[in-house]
């Protein structure tokens, strides 16, 4: 993949060339880069942790019916507006309103996005931080003997370290704005080519040990059942912000991962491709968490500290459990570091693009107000553990604003924008779907199933259904 001639070639603005931007070297590179932006820490933290805060089963139904009709569709449209824009999301959208005569001010909806991404590398980065520092403390075996208690404390004394988590936080954002800004040659897709099936089959071997608990059957029905009663309105919403997090959606990262596509790659088998590995992953996950939780006596809605205090008592136990948990947590890093790079290109895009600054500034830009920003994140877990809006620490309200605000209503101006704003001649063209039924289906869907989607989920969430 040209990683590096997308560092290259950024000088642009509307008038950029394609060749001048630089472009994905195949279909596969594409699709490897998008994968690695949508499986990271979404999957492996957050699902886990957020399904046993909303009550398992119903939880887990609402969440993939989110991605099927409204990820799905919006990942599509997030991909072809970025290829026909050829540009960072403002520019792309403010050019195709442009042409289909509308105010060049929907791309603001584009800034919104990028917006959403740059504080959510903020928080990523640090979250990312843990991984990063768990995975030398698996492989020097300082899990062993862990059970649920001890487990805890170890994490709840990481969380207590600012500077420690500071400094993991540092070195995350030093390496993601390292290879964004060098775009070394390669480098990403090399890294994903192996990362991608080695996470793959970690996880697999962690749902086998998992199977070994005895809890597997109760970790099944509790992730499968779905009992309704157990869902709240927040609930739902929380399944249909994740479903945005999960895949990347309405932060800029999709589109202008689609803006360095080759035209004729399609862009409805990638996209469904990468939401089928994306999904996949979660649920293993799932697979592999639930049965320690249930083993170990521990508590599934016990919040975002849920795989980093089951898995290290997994580690402790488990044969080889060094030399798996070691992987596992760089593997868990690496994922991490693909979505985070992800995250940052459409602020770097951004602020080339329309400044037409170097990419190195931009770079050290972004760096240090995302540095700034971590802190907050950082200190939530220690110092600032007590100060609270609406009842949320600086972290649970930037999750909250991005994932459960920003997300889903960015993504409802996107949707809207493609389905109704741009015309169905070019929105045609530019998926380049083949099949007039297929392409119909998701035209319709895309036109009243995702936006009513979105909608009922919102006032659902208010509780106007009671
Ligand atoms: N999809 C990533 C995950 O599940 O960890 C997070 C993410 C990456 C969100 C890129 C948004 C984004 F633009």
């Amino acid at each position: 993949m040209s990683q590096d001639s997308i560092a290259v070639g950024s000088i642009a603005g509307a008038a950029s060339s394609v060749a001048a931007r630089g472009l994905w070297s195949s279909r596969w590179a594409f699709f490897l880069a998008a994968t690695g932006s949508a499986v990271g820490l979404g999957n492996i933290w957050k699902f886990p942790y957020i399904t046993g805060q909303n009550g398992g089963g119903a939880f887990v139904l609402v969440y993939l019916a989110c991605i099927l009709a409204i990820g799905i569709p919006l990942l599509m449209a997030e991909v072809m507006i970025g290829r026909r824009g050829r540009a960072n999301p403002e520019g792309a959208m403010a050019a195709l309103a442009k042409q289909a005569g509308a105010s060049r001010h929907w791309g603001k909806l584009g800034s919104v996005a990028i917006f959403t991404g740059f504080l959510i590398l903020s928080f990523y980065a640090v979250i990312a931080g843990w991984a990063v520092a768990y995975a030398p403390a698996a492989a020097i075996g300082s899990f062993a003997g862990l059970d649920g208690e001890s487990s805890g404390a170890l994490f709840a004394a990481m969380l207590g370290d600012p500077w420690k988590l500071v400094g993991y936080g540092t070195l995350v954002l030093l390496l993601t704005l390292g290879i964004v800004g060098l775009g070394v040659r390669e480098g990403l897709e090399r890294s994903l080519r192996f990362m991608m099936p080695g996470l793959f089959v970690l996880l697999l071997v962690l749902v086998g040990y998992a199977a070994t608990t005895g809890h597997f059957a109760e970790a099944v029905d509790f992730l499968f059942a779905a009992d309704f009663s157990k869902l709240s309105g927040q609930g739902v919403l929380v399944a249909l912000g994740h479903s945005f997090f999960t895949l990347s959606l309405a932060s800029g990262a999709m589109m202008a991962y689609g803006s360095y596509l080759p035209a004729g790659t399609s862009i409805v088998k990638t996209s469904i491709m990468v939401a089928l590995a994306d999904t996949g992953v979660a649920l293993l996950a799932g697979l592999a968490i639930f049965p320690l939780v249930f083993a170990n006596g521990l508590e599934p809605g016990s919040g975002p500290g849920l795989i980093f205090v089951t898995l290290p008592i997994a580690f402790g136990q488990m044969p080889f459990g060094q030399v798996v948990g070691g992987l596992f947590f760089v593997m868990l890093a690496i994922a991490a570091l693909t979505s985070a790079i992800s995250l940052s290109e459409p602020t770097i895009a951004w602020l080339t693009e329309k400044f037409g600054i170097s990419r190195l500034k931009a770079v050290l830009l972004s760096g240090v107000a995302l540095w700034l920003l971590s802190l907050g994140t950082v200190l939530s877990f220690s110092a600032w553990s007590e100060i609270t809006l609406f009842g949320k620490t600086f972290f649970d309200s930037l999750d909250y604003l991005t994932t459960n605000l920003l997300m889903p209503l960015g993504g409802l101006g996107t949707v809207l924008f493609t389905g109704w704003v741009l015309s169905r001649s070019t929105v045609q063209e530019a998926l380049g779907i083949g099949h007039p039924q297929l392409f119909r289906l998701w035209w319709q869907v895309l036109r009243g199933v995702t936006p009513l989607g979105i909608l009922l989920v919102f006032l659902h969430s208010m509780g106007l259904f009671g």
